[in-house]
């Protein structure tokens, strides 16, 4: 993929699945769809209120505040409170497994990353979602494949896709016209550009011990042709391409145009310092984009743009991320629970998380919808969105969490200089094959 990597994308038969979806639903994405999370809760008889409480991390966006008072003013009966998670995924997710283990109701909906429904699922935490989905008639064919599959484990529906993520370039257009095409050329521009209008560093990424670092690695590991499972299942992750992928990895994690505690960066790090101004390069997520023009927020409002990850040898690779709703199996209100899901995962919520927050949405038709096309330059561009489908999704297995914590160990050891990549490779596939029983 070396000319444009969206543009290839677009062209390898993925956008089929896509032109279908938004031709073949025949909505209007502008209009909040029957059935679809506009209806009031029938189930809440009149004059009674129920409180349901929704955790989720830290939403740096305003879209949760704005979600929850536009569905408050369609469903006045049902009072939704707030629970801010922590914005590590790893750690919000301990929390919640401590929560779900004791059988706790004190939570109803919840956000989830799109590595957890299998071990949710697995766990018994999670409240199956396919009668409710039928009942109302929601189209899962209107949502992105692979966000759907990701909430999809031993047949049946856990989570309901909110948003998705791909790992992003961000670039400062003022200081470089053309973003790298090649990770050998982003090096390269990073230390000819860092420090000019202002900068300290050339390129700012999460190398932190938790699951922004596994994102991280996955990307350089692909881009040269590294995988952690085949399609079976196998581990593959001992390969030329993983080792590759790692030392390229560590080259720019040890280089001087990083910030010295880059391995203490997660994105509020990131996000932080790119808005400071202080990098030339960046790499996140889609919603960087909407703080990064935000006036209160940034310094660079305006001089901020967006290109596929660089290349390795074997082209352009982005981790497939995101994020689901689902239920708490031990919640007392699980009718009302559906009612703000569906709100949150159909046509009108995933509109306020996308204009408002800056995050894909996994609902196709509003692909086609002028407010979210005008939110990001990414929403309107048909090879973006094409693209997401191509992004490298992460095991999908109920021991997700044993598989992350083994790339987070040994990657960290190589970064801190304790191992070489050959040595790393060797031991993460020794572990992660017992992890899985392979
Ligand atoms: C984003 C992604 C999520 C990923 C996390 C890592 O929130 O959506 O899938 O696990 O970043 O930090």
């Amino acid at each position: 993929m070396k000319a444009n990597a969206w543009k290839k994308i677009a062209t390898a038969g993925l956008g089929l699945t896509m032109a279908v979806s938004i031709t073949g639903c025949g909505n209007n994405a502008d209009q909040p769809q029957q059935g679809q999370g506009n209806q009031p809760a029938a189930e809440t008889p009149a004059g009674e209120t129920v409180e349901l409480i929704y955790a989720r991390g830290k939403d740096q966006t305003g879209a949760t505040t704005k979600l929850v008072e536009e569905f408050q003013k369609l469903h006045p009966n049902i009072k939704v409170s707030f629970r801010e998670m922590p914005s590590d995924t790893g750690q919000n997710h301990d929390q919640l497994v401590t929560m779900f283990s004791a059988q706790s109701s004190e939570i109803d909906v919840f956000d989830l990353d799109v590595i957890w429904p299998a071990e949710f699922a697995q766990a018994g935490y999670l409240l199956p979602l396919d009668r409710l989905i039928e009942q109302d008639g929601v189209k899962m064919d209107d949502y992105i494949k692979g966000a759907v599959a990701a909430g999809n484990f031993n047949g049946q529906q856990w989570a309901m896709p909110k948003f998705i993520d791909t790992g992003l370039l961000f670039y400062r257009s003022d200081l470089v016209p053309n973003p790298p095409k090649t990770w050998d050329e982003l090096i390269a521009l990073s230390k000819e550009n860092k420090g000019k209008g202002g900068t300290k560093y050339g390129y700012i990424m999460q190398a932190k011990q938790y699951e922004g670092l596994v994102c991280n690695f996955i990307e350089f590991s692909a881009a040269y042709g590294g995988k952690i499972l085949d399609e079976q299942g196998n581990v593959t992750i001992n390969s030329p391409g993983t080792i590759k992928g790692l030392t390229k990895m560590t080259e720019i994690v040890k280089s001087d145009f990083v910030p010295k505690n880059i391995t203490t960066y997660t994105e509020i790090e990131s996000d932080a310092t790119y808005l400071e101004g202080e990098s030339v390069f960046l790499r996140n997520w889609p919603y960087h984009f909407a703080i990064a023009n935000d006036k209160e927020k940034s310094k660079v409002v305006g001089n901020v743009k967006v290109a596929p990850l660089p290349a390795g040898d074997a082209g352009s690779a982005a981790t497939l991320g995101g994020w689901m709703s689902g239920i708490n199996k031990f919640s007392k209100h699980p009718k009302e629970a559906w009612e703000f899901l569906k709100f949150m995962t159909a046509a009108e919520g995933q509109k306020i998380t996308a204009v408002q927050g800056g995050s894909a949405p996994t609902f196709l038709p509003l692909y086609e919808d002028k407010d979210v096309q005008g939110a990001s330059p990414l929403f309107a561009n048909k090879d973006f969105v094409n693209g997401i489908s191509a992004a490298v999704p992460r095991p999908v297995s109920p021991v997700y969490p044993k598989i992350s914590d083994i790339i987070q160990i040994e990657v960290s050891k190589v970064l801190a200089g304790q191992q070489a990549p050959e040595a790393a490779v060797q031991a993460m596939e020794a572990k992660i094959k017992e992890a899985v029983g392979k």
